[in-house]
């Protein structure tokens, strides 16, 4: 088996107790399965979103609604795509009315998202959006003000960068988002050559 297999593997059985929204307070309002994350269970970049939407929720697969969509063009610009990343959340169900997750939806999903990153061992990190920065570090941030400086969450390279549903919003800050997309890729590739 690859390391890439004995990942996914640990990944898939780390995700069965979850299924059944095990301590989750979104569980009971969650329509379909929780939306784990997917991509290469080896990735050496991980993308971090706030919690599915309503299209996410429906087919089970993070950012695939018009966030996600938007997120694949950005790589793909940079040659890179879905399958070279893993993408998840903060929270694994959808909030009611695509609010906010609230402290006790986090620290519910807490201890998940954490064994997903000590299994994927990613080198770099990329918060998409103030409340999955504020949930992976639990302190409150200013978005505008910490957007594409990288700094360290428990050895792992973390840059922050804006959702790509605030581009969508805000379509004159694309750049920002391209170019610290770009910065996490070049960031993740520097690092694995280092450690090869
Ligand atoms: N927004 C997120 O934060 N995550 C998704 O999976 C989709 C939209």
């Amino acid at each position: 088996m690859t390391q890439k297999e004995q990942k996914q593997k640990l990944l898939e059985e780390l995700y069965v107790p979850y299924k059944k929204h095990k301590d989750c307070p979104l569980g009971p309002l969650c329509k379909s399965t929780a939306v784990f994350g997917e991509g290469n269970a080896n990735a050496k970049l991980m993308f971090i979103g706030e919690a599915p939407g309503a299209k996410e929720e429906e087919l089970g697969r993070p950012f695939v609604g018009r966030s996600g969509k938007l997120l694949d063009k950005i790589l793909a610009a940079y040659d890179t795509n879905r399958e070279d990343v893993y993408i998840t959340n903060i929270v694994k169900c959808r909030p009611p009315k695509n609010r906010t997750p609230t402290k006790k939806e986090i620290n519910a999903c807490k201890d998940l998202l954490h064994n997903q990153i000590k299994i994927i061992k990613p080198k770099v990190m990329c918060t998409l959006g103030a409340s999955a920065l504020e949930g992976l570090t639990g302190k409150p941030v200013k978005i505008t003000k910490v957007r594409g400086i990288p700094t360290k969450h428990k050895d792992v390279i973390l840059l922050p960068a804006y959702h790509p549903a605030y581009i969508l919003r805000n379509p004159k800050q694309l750049e920002f988002l391209m170019a610290d997309i770009r910065e996490a890729i070049e960031l993740s590739k520097k690092q694995q050559l280092k450690h090869n």
